[in-house]
């Protein structure tokens, strides 16, 4: 049995869906691994590392794909990839199943079966296994430290012989993944920390952390029965808009996380609150690639709006990339390892179990 690696062909993309570490752990269950040529390079995870830990190291995609079983991907095999996949063939990567159907179809239509870790129930047995939890993480960490290097002021209160320094204060919009661990990097630079939720019960995760809490007087169901946001309604969002645009007056960084699963992420912040930010402030919209939490912000690219620097945040994960695959290769290796049966020595994907059953988008060329 093959286990491929190949090498990320989406665009920026540095990280590696499995590490040496992990690739030393599949073999020991009798697992051939085989890894394309460089794939972990922009990770920090040379093809000596890889040969070291027992890989055989494939000169191009075709080589690496060519007989595998279970092929190992951070993203979803581009159209390009097509044509190196084989009936039969099982891929285990992050398909972005709902923004992407067609592609779906497609993989159905080539008689694979894909497992779509984003897909993962939030469920604790699970949650060793969440990709989303361990790059949004990362993420939100990154996000401070893009934040801070772009700010000209210091973050922490500074008490010198040429005068004391107030702590920089930054305000966070959603937390959930992201956002708690946004607010924990934040805390530990010494910043003065703001947080803000529709899901009330967040409150006092923020706290924990160290963080002060906007409330916003809600009397609305916010939750669904997944444990994620609702949309919001017209009333919630002046009594929003009110509260965040009195503490924007007086925040040096804002950090945007706040997203509806199945919707356009929720515009939080307009042009006019904007205006309100001290001159030389950082906001960072990490909600960009789903439309934005803040207008004007744009995937990838950095705005100016009133005097506020805006960065649309893109794939923060990938900028560290080997934290990053470290994490994402425990997850594939803690889902295979649920899968993997001591008796026969081998995987073997049980579909009463939900962790397979619910992550499976297509199974034999069937969609499911
Ligand atoms: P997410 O990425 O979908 O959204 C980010 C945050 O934005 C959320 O906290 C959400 O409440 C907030 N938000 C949405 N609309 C907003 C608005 N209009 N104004 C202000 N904030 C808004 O959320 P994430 O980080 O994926 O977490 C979702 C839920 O899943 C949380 O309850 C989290 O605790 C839970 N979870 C459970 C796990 C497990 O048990 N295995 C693992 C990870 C998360």
């Amino acid at each position: 049995m093959i286990i491929a690696l190949p090498k990320e062909t989406t665009p920026h993309e540095k990280r590696v869906a499995l590490t040496p570490e992990i690739v030393s752990r599949l073999i020991a269950w009798g697992y051939q691994v085989r890894v394309e040529k460089n794939a972990g390079t922009a990770a920090g995870f040379s093809d000596k590392d890889y040969h070291s830990a027992g890989a055989e190291i494939a000169s191009d995609a075709a080589k690496t794909y060519a007989g595998a079983d279970i092929v190992c991907k951070i993203w979803a095999p581009l159209p390009a990839e097509d044509k190196y996949l084989k009936k039969g063939m099982t891929v285990i990567a992050n398909f972005q199943t709902l923004d992407n159907t067609k592609r779906t179809d497609k993989f159905a239509a080539l008689g694979l079966t894909c497992f779509a870790l984003e897909m993962i129930p939030r469920i604790s047995r699970a949650q060793s296994m969440d990709i989303l939890s361990s790059q949004s993480n990362l993420a939100g960490y990154k996000a401070v430290i893009e934040a801070v290097n772009r700010l000209d002021k210091a973050v922490p209160m500074l008490m010198t012989a040429a005068g004391t320094i107030p702590p920089a204060k930054v305000l966070i919009l959603g937390a959930g993944v992201a956002g708690l661990q946004a607010v924990a990097t934040a805390k530990r630079l010494g910043a003065q920390v703001y947080a803000s939720d529709v899901r009330p019960q967040v409150k006092e995760q923020v706290e924990s952390l160290g963080g002060r809490f906007l409330e916003i007087p809600n009397d609305e169901n916010a939750e669904n029965a997944g444990g994620y946001a609702q949309e919001t309604s017209e009333n919630y969002r002046k009594k929003q808009k009110l509260a965040v645009s009195e503490q924007l007056k007086k925040t040096d960084i804002l950090i945007t996380t706040a997203l509806v699963p199945g919707k356009a992420a929720p515009r939080l912040i307009d042009k006019e609150m904007l205006a309100l930010m001290p001159n030389g402030s950082i906001a960072i919209d990490m909600a960009a690639s789903a439309g934005g939490n803040i207008e004007g912000s744009a995937e990838g690219k950095e705005t100016k709006i009133s005097g506020v620097r805006i960065l649309g945040a893109s794939n923060l994960a990938s900028e560290l990339p080997n934290t990053a695959s470290r994490l994402f290769a425990n997850n594939i290796y803690n889902f295979l390892n649920a899968m993997y049966d001591s008796q026969q020595h081998k995987i073997v994907f049980r579909f009463e179990d939900e962790l397979v059953n619910k992550t499976c988008i297509c199974k034999d060329g069937e969609i499911r």
